[in-house]
């Protein structure tokens, strides 16, 4: 498979780890303190990030066959989503029309109908209202305008996308500006879904920073990544607000000794990369197990709930196999929270305490400027000002 992109990636991260640099940002950025404590700003980042964009809200192979759900909360909405039994994917807002309670609860589950907890209306897979219980003693009422609120939903390259606000529109393509091919060429679709594992943590914005750079590698992870992976070396890629951040591996110098054009075939294997959906998931997709977390923020701004979800491009062979990778997203999700997160938590008093105006994210440290950049410009909440380019 072709991989041009890639190959080009690869040939900056070496240049990158011969000449002992990183990308580089024009300047220094600073961001106030204030901003990931202020209940404000936290609320304004919930309506006009969280409620706008697209989220990547559940894998496709978490939900592969006819009649699959699953119910969860995203940044304050209950949702539901599910595939009908022609293989089509909705989301739901997860409330009934009689009293609000939710048709599922949170997890996966596979059904050919829901029917509410609480008094036992029951609803089709597209949402629509199918029976009112004991409906003689209930009363008249329209049941065409009592279905369930639909969310903008859309499947592609093995992911689902979601938007929060009913009828917004919905975009996915243009949102991801190309980065989605990245999941066809491997083709994400088929992989198999591990099983998942939460964490909680310190602002959503604090724990996310530390997704976007590898300049803490060698202080926080010098047993862990970093034996793998070099300290302050990333080469940052812009898709809208989006971003493919490139990490030479140690062993990236054997690239000299393959020809240029496979190097676009050895993402794993040399290098690795992991990309970020803007506002709040992060993904390494490594074939042998890919993490991708998901950043819920709350319930109030000192908060953050992080889904840590695996796949595997091989299903699961037997129970030696199964006992392994429960063994390997147990490490993971331990590594994620005892080397990023507690570190999170101290940050987060650390900006409370007032010690400084100010964060400072250096030129080296552009995937972080950029992400901020793009909430500022989010929080801005006026299209025709020009968007941060990387
Ligand atoms: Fe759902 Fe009453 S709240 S049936």
């Amino acid at each position: 498979m072709d991989r041009p992109e890639i190959g080009l990636a690869a040939e900056k991260l070496l240049d990158y780890v011969e000449n002992d640099t990183t990308f580089m940002a024009d300047k220094v950025m600073s961001v106030p303190t204030w901003s990931y404590v202020d209940a404000d700003q936290w609320g304004a980042e919930m309506e006009l990030i969280f409620k706008r964009v697209p989220l990547m809200l559940a894998l496709t192979c978490e939900m592969p066959n006819p009649g699959d759900y699953k119910a969860m909360e995203a940044a304050g909405s209950p949702v539901l989503i599910n595939r009908d039994k022609t293989g089509v994917v909705r989301a739901f807002l997860n409330v009934c029309s009689h009293r609000a309670a939710p048709l599922a609860a949170d997890g996966h589950g596979n059904c050919a109908r829901f029917t509410c907890i609480y008094h036992g209306w029951t609803y089709a897979q597209d949402g629509k209202l199918l029976a009112i219980a004991d409906r003689a003693k209930f009363g008249d009422v329209d049941k065409h305008g009592l279905g369930l609120c639909e969310l903008p939903c859309e499947e592609k390259n093995g992911m689902i996308f979601v938007c929060l606000t009913p009828n917004a529109p919905l975009d996915v393509d243009a949102y991801y500006g190309g980065l989605l091919k990245d999941y066809a060429d491997v083709g994400f679709k088929d992989w198999t879904f591990m099983g998942s594992r939460v964490i909680e943590g310190a602002n959503w914005k604090i724990a996310f920073d530390g997704y976007l750079e590898g300049y803490h590698f060698a202080s926080l992870h010098p047993e862990t990544i970093f034996p793998r992976t070099p300290s302050n070396v990333m080469h940052y890629e812009g898709f809208g607000p989006n971003m493919r951040i490139g990490f030479p591996q140690r062993s990236i110098v054997k690239l000299r000794d393959i020809p240029r054009e496979e190097w676009g075939q050895h993402e794993n294997d040399g290098f690795d990369f992991v990309r970020i959906f803007f506002p709040n998931v992060s993904i390494f997709l490594a074939p042998e197990i890919a993490q991708i977390a998901q950043l819920f923020p709350g319930p109030t701004p000192d908060k953050n709930r992080t889904v840590l979800m695996y796949a595997r491009k091989e299903p699961i062979r037997d129970e030696e196999d199964r006992a392994a990778v429960e063994t390997m997203m147990n490490f993971l999700r331990d590594v994620t929270y005892n080397e990023d997160y507690v570190v999170g938590l101290s940050i987060q008093k650390g900006l409370e305490s007032g010690a400084h105006d100010d964060l400072v994210f250096g030129r080296n440290e552009r995937g972080n400027q950029y992400f901020h950049e793009w909430l500022n410009w989010y929080l801005q909440d006026d299209p025709t000002m020009p968007r941060p380019v990387m």
